[in-house]
């Protein structure tokens, strides 16, 4: 590779990282068997779904490949707002507004909603695009211990103006569940306004996938709610969910919603199909946690020494310190035609680099089983 004097500081970037044993690298889908995508209940790979999708494509007559516009300009469609319609009904909200990733939402929400002199407060494990959301406010931010309520409590007691929280209901890189009732009981008491975060808990909690807030009864609770729909929903985009005043703010203000190119309606038909297959996915939702509990039971059974995350999610994680030696132990399971990935420092802090495990209704027991067996031979 050619270095020229232009490109030396990004080398040098490369290096450090490379020194580090954390260089990322971009790897192609493999054939392994999945435990590492996001298709928790096969969406993305369901004939099913392709089909009705192709069906209902066909059947609008669309002559438009691309939307050809903002939302705000010529790339609205009746489509767009009749589906922004059903979804906020599906999880029991009075509006909802589709961003084009889960990414976008964060930002352009986050961003636009706390002004200078008010506080955005997040769990220390919340997804990247929220705080990335956050550092484009102008709010002061920061963190409180991952759920640890009595810190939040004490967060919030020394913020200003006004007060937003996020987090996540399943977090993504732990897999563990934030104890939203009660986090949504102090939000309550000191007037924060809560916005949590589903990405990971649509399709997967709640009946018929309609994620935890629901389950749990905390629709008026909440300030915001983010779904996304890269992950249980097999397609791609988001959106977020909370009253109508605050979907008009956001048509306003938001600004990685106003200054895009709008969906295109073929993506559009996919999340409305892939609500449609939610709906029907009990027997697959059941499958899942199915999987999920035997994941669990055979890896404790057989893994005192190995530490991990306790998660009742489609997330299971087993710390292997060190970026060398998660590497190595995902390199054998690998071989072993396991598709597993290793999650590396600085993704995760030093020390707590780990296996993330991804479980879908399409693994068998067989698999499970395992693999989870595979853990004592490497480590
Ligand atoms: C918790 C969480 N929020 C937001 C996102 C971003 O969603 P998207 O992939 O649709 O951009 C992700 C995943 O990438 C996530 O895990």
């Amino acid at each position: 590779m050619i270095v020229t004097n232009k490109e030396q500081f990004l080398q040098e970037a490369l290096n450090k990282r490379g020194a580090e044993n954390a260089l990322r690298k971009l790897t192609a889908t493999n054939g392994l068997i999945d435990f590492c995508s996001n298709d928790y209940l096969g969406f993305a790979r369901s004939t099913e779904l392709a089909k009705n999708i192709e069906n209902e494509f066909h059947s609008t007559k669309n002559i438009r490949n691309g939307s050809s516009g903002s939302r705000l300009l010529a790339g609205n469609t009746k489509y767009a707002e009749t589906l922004e319609k059903k979804i906020a009904k599906y999880h029991n909200f009075e509006a909802s507004l589709l961003y084009n990733s889960g990414y976008d939402a964060n930002i352009g929400l986050f961003s636009c909603v706390a002004k200078r002199g008010d506080t955005i407060i997040y769990d220390e494990l919340i997804h990247a695009s929220v705080r990335d959301g956050v550092r484009l406010s102008f709010a002061t931010n920061y963190s409180f211990k991952h759920n640890d309520l009595l810190d939040l409590e004490q967060k919030i007691k020394s913020a200003n103006g006004k007060i937003f929280l996020a987090v996540e209901s399943v977090y993504s890189m732990d897999g563990d569940c934030a104890p939203l009732k009660e986090i949504a009981t102090i939000c309550n008491k000191y007037g924060v306004l809560l916005i949590v975060d589903e990405a990971h808990a649509i399709g997967v909690f709640g009946e018929n996938g309609k994620g935890i807030v629901f389950e749990l009864q905390l629709v008026k609770d909440v300030f915001a709610t983010l779904f996304t729909f890269g992950k249980a929903m097999g397609c791609d985009g988001a959106v977020i969910c909370g009253s109508e005043i605050l979907r008009n703010y956001l048509i306003n203000f938001s600004r990685s919603f106003i200054y895009t190119t709008a969906k295109p309606l073929h993506g559009l038909i996919s999340i409305n199909c892939a609500y449609e297959l939610l709906k029907q996915s009990e027997q697959a939702i059941i499958m899942l946690k199915n999987r999920i509990q035997y994941f669990k039971s055979k890896f404790d059974k057989l893994h005192h020494s190995l530490t991990k995350i306790e998660s009742e999610s489609t997330i299971q994680c087993i710390i292997i310190p060190g970026n060398e030696s998660v590497k190595k132990v995902v390199a054998n399971l690998q071989k072993l035609n396991f598709d597993v990935r290793a999650i590396l420092y600085p993704t995760v802090p030093k020390g707590l680099e780990r296996i993330r495990i991804c479980l879908h209704a399409y693994n068998t027991e067989t698999e499970i089983e395992i693999l989870a067996k595979q853990f004592q031979a490497p480590v």
